[in-house]
């Protein structure tokens, strides 16, 4: 009896398990949550441009805050602020790890690098009619590839944020990291603007109910 040999150009690279929804969502929610603390730091109360207020109001009661004092009050509010940043920041933490433990030892449905390699070789092997359909997919994968380097790029500049005053070589390094930490976010930002941007574009023409699977995880149907 002839074997029968299942061809790999079927393998799920469109099928989002429970576990891999779970984080896409989660971890969704915490980089947005991570993003709303920096708008409130910098854009909503900016802390550091309230010394003057602080001093005005005080004024009125006939106190007279130096600009020191000042700001040991408004640092009060950022440091608030920045506390949430760090819870929100564990969590992101521990969803990363909950992901590389998904990609080291889950099924091939879980791994992206085994998602990757798949649409890299299909677009080796498609015919010139197909290379368009199969380079665009190339590009998504190509993009989500960058999101989870930046992402590890911001867990680990984050924890090392967290413990930046405890060693020397971590209070040598923190401007750098900072800057690092900063920077990554624009790309992050970037990263989310053009993934909804293709989600919604890819779910109005040819590709339905993709955000149905990534909610509900129905099998996609050929
Ligand atoms: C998408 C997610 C994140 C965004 C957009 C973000 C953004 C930022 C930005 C813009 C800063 C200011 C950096 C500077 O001083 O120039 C910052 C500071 C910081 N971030 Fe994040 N971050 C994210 C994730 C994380 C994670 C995962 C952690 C920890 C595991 C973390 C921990 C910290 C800490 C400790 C600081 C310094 C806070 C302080 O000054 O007291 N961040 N973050």
């Amino acid at each position: 009896m002839t074997p029968t040999i299942t061809p790999t150009t079927e393998a799920p690279t469109k099928d989002y398990r429970a576990p891999l929804r779970f984080w896409h969502w989660g971890n969704s929610l915490l980089v947005s949550l991570q993003l709303i603390t920096i708008l409130f730091q910098e854009v909503i109360v900016d802390a550091r441009s309230a010394g003057p207020e602080f001093q005005e109001t005080m004024a009125k009661e006939n106190i007279a805050l130096t600009v020191k004092q000042a700001r040991s009050l408004t640092h009060i509010l950022s440091e608030r602020i920045w506390e949430w940043h760090i819870y929100f920041g564990w969590a992101m933490a521990a969803f990363f790890v909950f992901r590389v433990g998904q990609e080291l030892r889950g099924p091939s449905e879980m791994r992206f690098s085994a998602r990757l390699m798949e649409v890299a070789r299909r677009y080796r092997l498609a015919p010139a009619t197909g290379k368009r359909e199969a380079g665009k997919l190339l590009f998504a994968k190509g993009t989500y590839a960058l999101f989870y380097a930046f992402l590890t790029v911001m867990v680990i500049s984050g924890l090392l944020l967290i413990y930046r005053n405890d060693a020397d070589f971590l209070r040598s390094i923190k401007h750098e990291v900072e800057e690092v930490h900063n920077f990554t976010m624009y790309l992050i930002l970037g990263f989310f603007v053009v993934h909804v941007v293709a989600v919604v574009w890819a779910e109005l023409t040819k590709d339905h109910g993709v955000i149905s699977r990534m909610v509900g995880g129905e099998a996609r149907k050929r």
